[in-house]
């Protein structure tokens, strides 16, 4: 048995398991086993979760902050509505958006995460510029939004200008961390910057 057939059927697995339990995309497995590994929500805690759609990571957010907590959801796309969860249509790269996020959120956040994606074009270069630019828009809406100490989970696609984003994550946050959950799939350029201890 070859470790390329063991990781597809297990990412299968991720596939049937959203299904039987409820969650809108296989995603959530990402969310769950990184806050598994670094403890990023807690009871209680406020969550923005930008490029949100179809909704599996707000989902998760949701049960992890409960009822104390609170979730807000942006995504350029419109969203089935999430019971508890404050869905935003609009996007995250306008500065009007990130105003009308700021207003929604009337105060400060303890997570941002952002799973956002631009269409992928199969140009490698291209995908990872616009998905560069999407990271930089949360960094952004994380540095007006973030209390001091919150986190800030971000997915890019791989690329040249990757090493001078993480440099930029690292100016504002303690701890920064280059991460790949094993839910990602195989052939995926996607890495995850897992950023917490925001320093203002
Ligand atoms: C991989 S999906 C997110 C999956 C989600 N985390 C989940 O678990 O259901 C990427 C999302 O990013 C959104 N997106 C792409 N560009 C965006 C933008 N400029 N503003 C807001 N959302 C954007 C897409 O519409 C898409 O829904």
């Amino acid at each position: 048995m070859s470790a390329h057939w063991r990781k597809k059927q297990s990412q299968d697995r991720y596939f049937r398991q959203a299904k039987e339990e409820g969650y809108r995309a296989r995603s959530a497995f990402k969310l769950i086993q990184m806050n598994q590994t670094f403890k990023l929500i807690r009871h209680g805690d406020r969550v923005l979760d930008l490029g949100a759609a179809p909704g599996s990571w707000s989902q998760v957010a949701h049960e992890l902050v409960g009822p104390e907590g609170q979730v807000i959801a942006l995504d350029i796309a419109a969203m089935e509505p999430i019971p508890g969860v404050m869905i935003l249509q609009g996007d995250m790269n306008s500065p009007q958006v990130q105003e009308e996020i700021s207003k929604a959120a009337g105060g400060e956040m303890d997570v941002v995460l952002c799973d956002a994606a631009p269409s992928v074009s199969g140009l490698r270069d291209r995908d990872h510029a616009l998905s560069i630019e999407l990271a930089e828009s949360a960094l952004h809406v994380a540095r007006q939004l973030l209390r001091p100490g919150g986190s800030l989970v971000v997915k890019v696609f791989e690329g040249e200008s990757f090493p001078a984003y993480l440099q930029e994550v690292r100016r504002s946050f303690a701890t920064v961390k280059p991460h790949r959950p094993s839910a990602s799939r195989e052939e995926s350029r996607e890495i995850y910057v897992v950023a917490r201890g925001y320093k203002r």
